[in-house]
């Protein structure tokens, strides 16, 4: 049976024919739509005139974003599980950026996630009229303006990184015209790597 870890010492050019499971590649574009919604969805919010409808808007946010918290978890679980892990496309410190971006991104999404649940419980927000938050006692303005800062600043970092980390597999695809783009791409999988 294929060992994703036994891969770790082909050559970079076979490795990068490889491609991810069709549950991991599902996952990760849910994920982009999901990342690029909430973003959009986070930096339009003022547009929505007070009262209503800037309510129904942010609880269609901490919707989303708690879907994407589930879907991270459930990302997470799989690629430390069952899910393929593939070796990096590139060799030398190329591929170890690529290694620490990928880390990189699972952590500030994880922690976007955090911060959000976390200004939601600290202010007891509403979500449609189905249920609220139960706001704590300690919650104070300056805290909650806090969290809510450092998650407009951490969601605007997770879309920079995630931009470049874009950019990237783009280059490899159009530029070096490698396989590395098509590794997260559904299609046909070779099952076995090329030795
Ligand atoms: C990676 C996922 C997420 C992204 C990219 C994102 C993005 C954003 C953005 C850009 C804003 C506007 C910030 C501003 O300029 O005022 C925002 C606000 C907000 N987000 Fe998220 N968000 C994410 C996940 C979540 C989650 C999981 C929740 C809660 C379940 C959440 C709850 C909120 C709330 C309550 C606000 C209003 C904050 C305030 O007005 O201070 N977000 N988000
Ligand atoms: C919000 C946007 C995005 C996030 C959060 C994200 C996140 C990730 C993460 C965490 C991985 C590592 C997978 C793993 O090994 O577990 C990955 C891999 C990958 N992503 Fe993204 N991604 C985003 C957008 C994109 C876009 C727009 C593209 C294509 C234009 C893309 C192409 C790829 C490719 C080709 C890989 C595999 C790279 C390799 O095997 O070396 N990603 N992505």
């Amino acid at each position: 049976m294929y060992n994703p870890d036994e891969s770790i010492e082909f050559p970079a050019k076979a490795a990068a024919e490889h491609r991810y499971d069709d549950f991991s590649i599902l996952l990760h574009w849910v994920t982009v739509v999901l990342v690029a919604s909430l973003w959009t969805l986070g930096q339009s919010l003022s547009f929505f005139p007070k009262g209503g409808p800037r309510e129904a808007a942010l609880s269609v946010h901490i919707l989303l974003g708690i879907t994407l918290g589930a879907i991270l978890l459930v990302r997470i679980a799989w690629r430390a599980g069952a899910g393929r892990r593939l070796p990096p496309a590139d060799s030398g410190w190329q591929g170890e950026l690529a290694r620490s971006v990928h880390y990189g991104l699972y952590v500030l999404l994880g922690v976007t996630v955090a911060l959000g649940l976390s200004r939601v419980w600290l202010y007891g927000n509403h979500v449609f009229d189905w249920f609220a938050f139960p706001r704590p006692a300690f919650s104070t303005r300056s805290v909650i303006r806090t969290i809510g800062g450092l998650h407009a600043d951490l969601a605007d970092l997770v879309v920079i990184v995630a931009g470049l980390h874009a950019a990237a597999a783009l280059a490899h695809h159009y530029v070096l015209r490698d396989s590395v783009l098509r590794r997260m791409l559904p299609g046909k999988r070779k099952t076995r790597p090329e030795q």
